[in-house]
């Protein structure tokens, strides 16, 4: 259950978590804006909570006034003015003992006291899944936040969308055309890795869009055997190239994911996938084959206008909702609103690609194979 909170408030703070996603300044921007209309001061944290935690790292300060001027012409940015943080997750904060063995532990006591030591009536955090887990600890420790989702992936659950998603797959969509000539030139096969985390969905869309001609998933386990039958189909129909594109999370039948780092306190990060299928195209097929990992490109430069326009009213929304005296909660999209519902219904689930959603479908009856 959402709780409400009708205390006049004076002063918010807003943070931004996670790896970050185009459109969080257009979020930063549009919260600091609603938020000075009804006279609140408005201060932005630096790098996650780290400017909470560890203050005297930030000798300029760890708070940045969101002044009306300090918010001027930040929509179109790429990354965010607060900087951000997918390390040191309060929750599991990893602490290095003397024999040197890491011990985790909870810091979110430390965030609560520094917010109240700063009179922050309430918070506003922008963030993904770790962030909602932080944000729902928190708000359960009494401090009054709203919750804005973010991520590229796409992954997070009761919001239609979140905003970083459209642009990572509009850049993707652009690379993969940009490969089709130089693949059909050459005669090559050409595979694409892409971010997404455990879900398929940067893959899928762009995979379709770009006019792929196989996307590997982690929804559906892939056969390489299959990925070789679709190359071998296309060459006996005078095609002599091919576009894999293969979510950094698709993992063989019986193998697992490809993990390229694991680290106390921080999500394991993925990755190598689009170099072993690669790989096992040459050996098996003698096919010429080509990598391209797009990785962090995707998650840079200008956001789309639909990103935009997510991000802005998700960031005005968070303001509307602690005026309403909404708190604990989380704003998703819900065409044609936006909604408010509890983070402990939000955090946690993974939203991954149905195999029998529409988008799956046209991709399979286009003769896009999955593996
Ligand atoms: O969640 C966003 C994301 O870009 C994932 O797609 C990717 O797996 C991960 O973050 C990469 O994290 P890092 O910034 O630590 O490399």
């Amino acid at each position: 259950m959402s709780t409400y909170s009708n205390m006049p408030i004076k002063k918010i703070a807003i943070s931004t978590g996670g790896g970050d996603a185009p459109g969080l300044n257009a979020v930063i921007r549009a919260a600091a804006l609603s938020a000075i209309l009804r006279g609140w001061e408005v201060y932005g944290v630096r790098d996650g909570f780290h400017g909470i935690l560890s203050p005297e790292e930030y000798p300029d300060g760890a708070f940045i006034p969101l002044t009306r001027k300090r918010v001027s012409g930040i929509t179109h940015l790429g990354g965010t003015i607060l900087g951000t943080s997918n390390r040191n997750n309060p929750l599991r904060y990893p602490i290095t003992r003397s024999d040197g063995t890491i011990e985790e532990v909870d810091r979110t006591d430390e965030i609560v006291r520094g917010f109240r030591l700063h009179h922050i009536d309430a918070l506003i955090t922008v963030g993904g899944d770790g962030s909602l887990e932080i944000a729902n600890v928190l708000a359960k420790k009494g401090l009054r936040l709203i919750s804005v989702p973010k991520t590229i992936d796409n992954d997070l659950d009761k919001t239609d969308v979140t905003f970083g998603f459209d642009t990572a797959v509009g850049f993707a969509t652009e690379a993969l055309d940009r490969l089709h000539s130089t693949a059909a030139s050459h005669g090559r096969v050409m595979v694409v890795e892409v971010m997404g985390r455990y879900a398929g969905w940067i893959a899928l869309q762009s995979g379709v869009a770009g006019s792929a001609d196989v996307i590997l998933i982690p929804e559906h386990p892939y056969d390489i055997h299959k990925v070789l039958e679709k190359i071998k189909d296309r060459e006996e129909h005078g095609d002599n190239f091919t576009i894999v594109v293969v979510a950094e999370g698709a993992s063989p039948i019986g193998g697992g994911v490809s993990v390229v780092e694991t680290e106390a306190g921080k999500a394991e990060r993925l990755g190598g996938i689009g170099e072993k299928v690669a790989a096992d195209i040459h050996e098996i097929s003698g096919k010429e084959t080509r990598l391209v990992v797009l990785g962090h490109l995707l998650r840079g430069g200008s956001p789309t206008s639909f990103d935009r326009l997510t991000a802005l009213r998700f960031g005005a929304a968070a303001v509307r909702g602690l005026e309403e005296g909404h708190a604990g909660v989380m704003v998703a999209l819900d065409p044609p609103q936006v909604k408010y519902v509890p983070i402990e219904e939000a955090m946690g689930k993974m939203k991954m690609v149905p195999m029998n959603s529409d988008i799956v479908l046209t991709a399979k009856d286009l003769g896009i194979s999955f593996g």
